[in-house]
């Protein structure tokens, strides 16, 4: 029988709880399907600091290069944030992305049928979304030299190389070959130099796609049409910092952040993982969605594992856990059946995804 190998990344706040129900479900899937999965946890973030000093021990980059997939949780805390930056949990996931050299991360935003209601926004507007950000995710302002700090003055650096466009590009334009064939670039070529070289790179690699077609948006006007129209989107395809922004905008669309997944791919090994962050005011107290995580789960079965029918099946069972009136206390309005808890949620999902055959 097949084994692959899992790195688990359970990290600070509410990232043990939902990384519980992720390998739940998991579990549930492999044991009707021909594989199986081992699992090895591994220390990054706060707790990571707490233990050895380093918010990313040479440990855990080793065991991720071991692995043949990484399951991430989340990271940080106020408990951290007046450390020294590079030993703040963020810094060690932003070393840990770039030593395993994940440029590309995908984030779909999709609203569920059954959830219209829980956006924030009107259903006549959410209903049918289905974007994917293509976010660059070790480049840009996040790793640009010179940064620091003189005296009263301090900074970071916008840069991109022509080599790290061109292959986010090439990434977001393949996805939209799968999808509805649309790519929008969102830079801010109006003000930055960085964007202006952005663009014209952009353009370059559509050539390779001819049957894509491209248009370009300014962030700040991409923001704002991602509110008043987000079905105009398919793929969007954007830089670190602006993809950051955009992404949890988008979350938003489908009612709560707990419900996006995200996998950041690009080299060997690829990471899945919520986009939401690790919510230490509900840690412990069992009412964080696990569907990000379990749909990043998703993900990974998919994306690094080949497993198709798996993901299918997952992503099958999250859709009838909600028509069925399930929901955690964040999605939870007039018509839930029942307000679940996360490791309720978990044992749902992780039952229908045993049965679904899709
Ligand atoms: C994300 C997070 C991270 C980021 C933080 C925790 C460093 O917000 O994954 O979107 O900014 O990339
Ligand atoms: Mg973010």
């Amino acid at each position: 029988m097949k084994k692959y190998s899992i790195a688990l990344i359970k990290g600070d706040g509410i990232g043990p709880e939902i990384i519980d129900e992720a390998v739940k479900v998991l579990d549930a899937v492999a044991a009707s399907e021909a594989f199986d999965f081992s699992y090895e946890e591994f220390l990054m973030g706060g707790c990571a600091y707490d233990l050895t000093g380093d918010p990313l021990p040479q440990e855990t980059i080793d065991g991720a290069f071991r692995s043949d997939a990484v399951l991430f949780g989340a990271i940080g805390g106020q408990k951290w944030d007046n450390l020294p930056r590079e030993k703040r949990p963020e810094s060690g996931l932003l070393r840990f992305r770039k030593e395993l050299g994940v440029f590309a991360n995908l984030r779909p935003a999709v609203v569920y049928d059954e959830l219209v209601n829980a956006s924030s926004l009107k259903p006549s507007v959410v209903q049918g979304v289905d974007l994917m950000v293509v976010r660059e995710l070790i480049g840009g302002i996040y790793f640009g030299e010179p940064k620091g700090r003189e005296g009263d003055r301090a900074f970071n650096t916008m840069v991109y190389a022509r080599y790290e466009i061109e292959r986010i590009a090439h990434v977001a334009f393949k996805i939209a070959m799968e999808r509805d064939k649309r790519v929008c670039s969102v830079d801010k070529a109006n003000v930055l130099d960085v964007s202006q070289l952005w663009r014209e790179v952009v353009e370059e690699v559509a050539k390779e796609y001819p049957e894509v077609s491209l248009s370009h948006m300014y962030v700040d006007n991409a923001a704002m049409q991602l509110i008043r129209d987000p079905r105009q989107f398919d793929v969007i395809l954007t830089g670190n910092i602006f993809g950051d922004i955009l992404s949890d905008e988008a979350s938003m669309l489908s009612g709560s952040i707990g419900l996006l997944p995200s996998a950041s791919v690009g080299n060997k090994i690829g990471v899945y993982e919520p986009i939401h962050g690790s919510a230490p005011d509900i840690a412990g107290q069992g009412i964080a969605n696990p569907i990000a995580t379990i749909s990043s789960a998703s993900m990974m079965l998919r994306y690094a594992l080949g497993e198709t029918k798996a993901a299918d099946r997952i992503d099958a069972a999250i859709k009838k856990a909600l028509s069925e009136g399930y929901r955690t206390k964040d999605i939870a309005d007039f018509d839930a059946k029942e307000i679940c808890s996360t490791n309720e949620m978990g044992s749902i999902i992780a039952n229908y995804a045993a049965k679904c055959k899709r």
